[in-house]
C-alpha cells in the first residue's frame, strides 16, 4: 500500500522518533508499505516520520545513485538494493566534508546543496533484528545521514545558510499550505 507523505510543516517531522522492538505491531507490513511508497515516489530513502509514524525506522535503496562516477565496487554493492535500518545510532561522522544536491519527498521542488562528512559509523538492527555496526562512506552515507536526520526532527533545509533559508522561505510556506505541484499523495498541515 502506498502511504501519503507528510509535507513540510507537519509536526511529526519535527519530533524525535522513538525506538521500537520486535513486537511492534505489523512491522513486516509497515516495512513493505514503506518500500512500496518509496519506489512509487521515486525516492531513495524514506524515514517513518515521513509517513506519520514517529518511530526509528528507515528504508532505503540507493541503486539510482550507483551511476555516479568514482564509486568503488564495494560502495556500489552497499548502495544497491533494499536496506532496512531499525533503531539506528549515529556513532561518528568524519572524513572530508562534501556537497551534494539533496531533495526530500516531504519538501517537493526544493533541491539544495548540503555539506556533510563523507564517512559515518553507525549501528542499527536490520528487518530480522540482527545487530550491525558498520563504517559507511560515499553516497550511501549521505542517504543515511539525510534519513537519520528525519528521526531527529531535522529536515535537510535546516542545514542551509541563513541566506539560502531566506531564499526558499516562501517555497516552504507554500508546501505547508499544499500549494505545490506534486505527483504523489501528500498530507499538508495547512490545507
Ligand atoms: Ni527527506
Amino acid at each position: 500500500m502506498v502511504l501519503p507523505i507528510m509535507a513540510y510543516g507537519e509536526p511529526v517531522l519535527r519530533k524525535i522518533a522513538k525506538e521500537i522492538d520486535k513486537d511492534y505491531p505489523e512491522l513486516e507490513k509497515l516495512i513493505e508499505d514503506m518500500f512500496e511508497t518509496m519506489y512509487a515516489t521515486n525516492g531513495v530513502g524514506l524515514a517513518a516520520p515521513q509517513i506519520n509514524k514517529s518511530i526509528r525506522l528507515i528504508v532505503m535503496d540507493a541503486t539510482p545513485f550507483t551511476e555516479i562516477e568514482g564509486l568503488t565496487e564495494a560502495e556500489i554493492k552497499l548502495a544497491t538494493g533494499k536496506k532496512v535500518l531499525i533503531n539506528p545510532v549515529m556513532l561518528d561522522e568524519f572524513g572530508e566534508e562534501w556537497s551534494f544536491n539533496e531533495g526530500c519527498l516531504s519538501v517537493p521542488g526544493v533541491n539544495e546543496d548540503v555539506k556533510r562528512y563523507d564517512t559515518i559509523e553507525i549501528s542499527y538492527y536490520d528487518e530480522n533484528f540482527n545487530f550491525h555496526k558498520e563504517e559507511i562512506g560515499s553516497i550511501l552515507a549521505r542517504v543515511i545521514q539525510h534519513e537519520y536526520d528525519h528521526l531527529q526532527g531535522i529536515i535537510f533545509t535546516d542545514h542551509l545558510s541563513s541566506f539560502k533559508k531566506r531564499l526558499i522561505k516562501r517555497k516552504l510556506e507554500n508546501i505547508s499550505k499544499g500549494k505545490v505541484d506534486v505527483n504523489y499523495r501528500m498530507k499538508f498541515p495547512k490545507r
